[in-house]
């Protein structure tokens, strides 16, 4: 991956990898995913590693997924969730660092509130750093789990339209997915209030627009977002309901659309909100496929990292 220091490498972000680097990871995920169908879902690939799981925010399949990817190498994993927030962000992580290097791990995925945390965790820890989401900057993993699910499913990603619908501005999800789907020449129409899409947003070489309706015409991919409410309050848009009017994916749309586009969500839903409650359970096998996809990606990041031999 780009982040090269010394021997060592990260996976910070997107915006940092090149086109084949990501057609690389998707590739050997491919073959990771098989491991996961097998009776027995182990291959000795990273045996003797140790990797820490470093969760300074609230996640539930980020870690999992990251929990078993590892563990489906063989690996060893330690987890360590905080939700020390009281104490200074800058500092409680230095600490945290100097512990893992004492123990020394092999490998150290982030999750952080604050943008730029996994970079940060660069300077302090002599083992490569994945970054699990940072604040609103970068998910990574997610978006290339995703690339795989549209590939897997779609057969393509090149000149494949796709539609991102909701709090563009608060969500690491969306940058990480419109890099990764522009450097392997996806279109991306950005859907949302003007109150929820950043400013300079079309320098990423995106289209915006607040027609939702016009969009659910022209996409291949439907990609839906939660608000963040935990970033947002509800001053960006009058109220939840009409939020969802104008910009969830009701029962109408989804009934009137014919062709209908994959519908995608990162998860976790906020059912009735961003997606009708009905629809969320017709659209669910390609939502649970993301997840599914997720372990096999993240074996594959791994194993990339970490460069075990492959069992
Ligand atoms: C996302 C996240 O945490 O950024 N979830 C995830 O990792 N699957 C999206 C979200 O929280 O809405």
């Amino acid at each position: 991956m780009r982040e090269v220091r010394g021997n060592r490498r990260d996976l910070l972000s997107i915006s940092s990898l090149e086109k084949d680097e990501i057609i690389n990871l998707l590739n050997s995920a491919r073959s990771f995913a098989e491991v996961s169908t097998r009776s027995v879902k182990k291959v000795p690939a990273l045996r003797g590693k140790t990797i820490v799981n470093l969760f300074m925010e609230p996640s539930t399949r980020t870690r999992m997924s990251f929990e078993l990817a590892a563990k489906r190498l063989s690996a060893d994993v330690v987890n360590f969730s905080s939700s020390t927030s009281s104490l200074s962000k800058g500092e409680s992580l230095k600490d945290t660092a100097k512990t893992i290097v004492a123990m020394g791990v092999d490998a150290v995925v982030v999750r952080h509130g604050s943008a730029g945390a996994p970079q940060m965790m660069t300077a302090w820890v002599d083992c490569p750093v994945i970054n699990a989401g940072d604040g609103m900057h970068e998910h990574p993993t997610q978006a290339l789990l995703d690339l795989f699910t549209i590939r897997e499913l779609l057969g393509r990603l090149e000149g494949l339209k796709v539609a991102i619908v909701g709090d563009i501005d608060h969500s690491r999800v969306a940058r990480s997915n419109i890099h990764a789907l522009r450097k392997v020449g996806a279109e991306v129409l950005l859907v949302a209030p003007q109150s929820l899409i950043p400013q300079d947003i079309r320098r990423m070489g995106v289209e915006v627009t607040g027609a939702l309706d016009e969009a659910l015409g022209w996409c291949d991919v439907l990609y839906l977002l939660r608000i963040q409410l935990e970033r947002v309050n509800e001053s960006r848009f009058p109220s939840l309901r009409e939020y969802t009017l104008l910009y969830g994916l009701t029962e109408a749309r989804w009934f009137e659309l014919d062709p209908k586009p994959l519908v995608m969500h990162p998860g976790p839903m906020n059912r009735g909100v961003e997606i009708d409650s009905r629809v969320a359970d017709e659209v669910e096998s390609v939502i649970t496929g993301q997840v599914a996809a997720g372990v096999a990606l993240r074996m594959a990041v791994l194993y990339d990292l970490l460069g075990g031999s492959r069992g």
